[in-house]
């Protein structure tokens, strides 16, 4: 667990060197043309499998999955009655790192990562309704993956809590 997280860490620092070696002013050009080229690809992504490399994952990649199992620790301990506390579950800027595919990388979908950090941050700020906080912050997880990345949406529609 620790050591995925040093990974991942890792991984995510090792892309800022790399993005700052290659010109920092550059990037906002880059983002326009990325955004530009995403209109015909729109909601691509990982809803087509052939993307998601398993063998290689790239660090949003390695974060989802991070963020699944602290979905599922989150859910285990509001099912037995426990409470969430926020220093056991801080959030993930998975935002700030690479993904497989770069054309995600677009307003939409910042503007969907603020959306989630919203309702993440939420669950702590309420702890008498958490149940209720985490099914809503599970409802966004959902929504960027209507638009970005629909392959796991199965496993995702399996975290809400009843
Ligand atoms: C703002 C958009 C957004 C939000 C919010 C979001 N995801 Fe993702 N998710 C993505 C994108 C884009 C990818 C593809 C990442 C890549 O391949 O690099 C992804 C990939 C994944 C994957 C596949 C990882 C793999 O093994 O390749 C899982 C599982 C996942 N997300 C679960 C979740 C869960 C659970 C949440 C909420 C706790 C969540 N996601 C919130 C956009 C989002």
């Amino acid at each position: 667990m620790k050591k995925l997280l040093v990974l991942v860490i890792l991984l995510a620092s090792t892309f800022f060197v790399f993005t700052a070696c290659n010109g920092g002013e550059s990037k906002s050009e880059n983002k326009t043309e990325t955004s530009t080229d995403s209109l015909e690809l729109d909601s691509a992504s990982c809803s087509n499998e052939t993307i998601m490399d398993p063998n290689n994952p790239k660090p949003m990649a390695l974060m989802m999955r991070e963020m699944v199992k602290n979905a599922d620790k989150m859910r285990a301990k509001l099912e037995s009655g426990e409470n969430l506390d926020s220093s056991a579950f801080p959030f993930l800027r998975f935002y700030l790192v690479e993904p497989t595919d770069p054309n995600v990388l677009e307003p939409q979908f910042f503007e969907n990562a603020r959306l989630f950090q919203e309702s993440y941050k939420a669950i702590f700020a309420h702890q008498q309704e958490q149940k209720k906080y985490y099914n809503l912050m599970i409802n966004r997880c959902v929504k960027c993956h209507e638009s970005y990345c629909s392959g796991p949406l199965k496993r995702i529609r399996k975290l809400p809590l009843n």
